[in-house]
């Protein structure tokens, strides 16, 4: 069995270009068992994993608890909201109790960036990322590779627009990293109040005029507002930003060509995306979701294979 070079998946920074491309055969696989009428495979069976969420998901948390269910895997879910994290618990302590019950592998979302990589320094079971803070979020990006090279047939030489709020984004800095280890171009557009000072020096392009990335790119990959993230006001409304880089179906027609929209999910309606575009024949946000759950049975079931 190939092997990733990897046995923990904290980010796509570290992974190599041929463990994307075994993820990608892997889950090829599973998208075909996924599409039978009997979608459960025995390949985690005796295998225990804990979905270990310090912060709010419905896709990825439902997304990674599927694909453990498909792979016959035992499962347990934690939710910092409702456990003893409220009593002063720490993050090793919390961990090392849910591993003293024989738990294989942690599926880890944190608000903090690096904490899984801490965690990974400090415990023996594999660790998947499900999203550190502003970091990154190894899954989203790979499903979204996965589903771009799904509906254009490869990534490389791909032209990839990812267009919002880049500065408070972990899909941003883990679809930059995955997308060029590809082949693919990338560029960022969108207010300078939303791009990282040190963006350039990622190798990506910068645009400020939404209609110019449209025009530049194959595919955009327009991302949530993070008011949640956001401690001060870097554009000044809502709604000023829906009329400088809102998505909406005007603007796609005034495009000499046809592009793939895609979002990680969840979508401001009406603020980076209309619904006129979100549900159109041109968005594959729904293909995105359906694919996360392969990316991650594969994840899952490389990640096992290396015990
Ligand atoms: N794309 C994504 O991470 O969505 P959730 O926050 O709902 O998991």
């Amino acid at each position: 069995m190939q092997q990733l070079s990897t046995r923990h998946l904290l980010g796509i920074e570290n992974l190599s270009p041929a463990d994307i491309g075994l993820i990608f055969e892997t889950a090829d696989n599973f998208k075909a068992v996924l599409n039978r009428p009997i979608k459960k495979v025995p390949s985690l069976r005796d295998i225990t994993i804990a979905n270990v969420f310090f912060e709010n998901s419905t896709r990825t948390k439902l997304s990674f608890e599927l694909a453990e269910k498909r792979l016959s895997a035992d499962v347990v879910n934690f939710a910092s909201g409702s456990s003893s994290v409220k009593k002063g618990e720490t993050l090793i302590d919390t961990v090392n109790n849910i591993l003293a019950m024989k738990v294989d592998m942690v599926v880890m979302r944190h608000s903090s960036p690096g904490a899984p990589h801490f965690l990974s320094r400090h415990i023996q079971a594999s660790i998947v990322n499900a999203g550190d803070g502003t970091h990154e979020h190894p899954t989203q990006a790979l499903l979204d590779a996965f589903s771009i090279r799904e509906k254009l047939g490869e990534v490389a030489g791909k032209k990839v627009a990812i267009i919002g709020d880049i500065l408070h984004s972990r899909v941003a800095l883990s679809n930059i990293f995955c997308l060029q280890k590809l082949g693919a171009e990338v560029m960022v557009c969108g207010p300078a109040t939303l791009l990282p000072r040190y963006i350039r020096e990622l190798g990506v392009q910068v645009e400020h005029d939404v209609f110019r990335a449209l025009q530049w790119c194959d595919v955009a990959n327009v991302l949530r507002i993070q008011l949640e993230r956001q401690q001060i006001k870097y554009f000044p409304s809502l709604r000023e930003y829906s009329l400088y880089y809102g998505i909406n179906k005007k603007l796609l027609n005034r495009l000499d060509k046809e592009i793939v929209i895609m979002h990680p999910g969840p979508i401001n309606r009406g603020v980076e995306l209309n619904s006129d575009v979100a549900d159109s024949e041109h968005s594959i946000i729904l293909q995105q979701v359906e694919n996360g759950v392969a990316i991650r049975m594969a994840v899952l079931y490389l990640l096992a294979g290396q015990k």
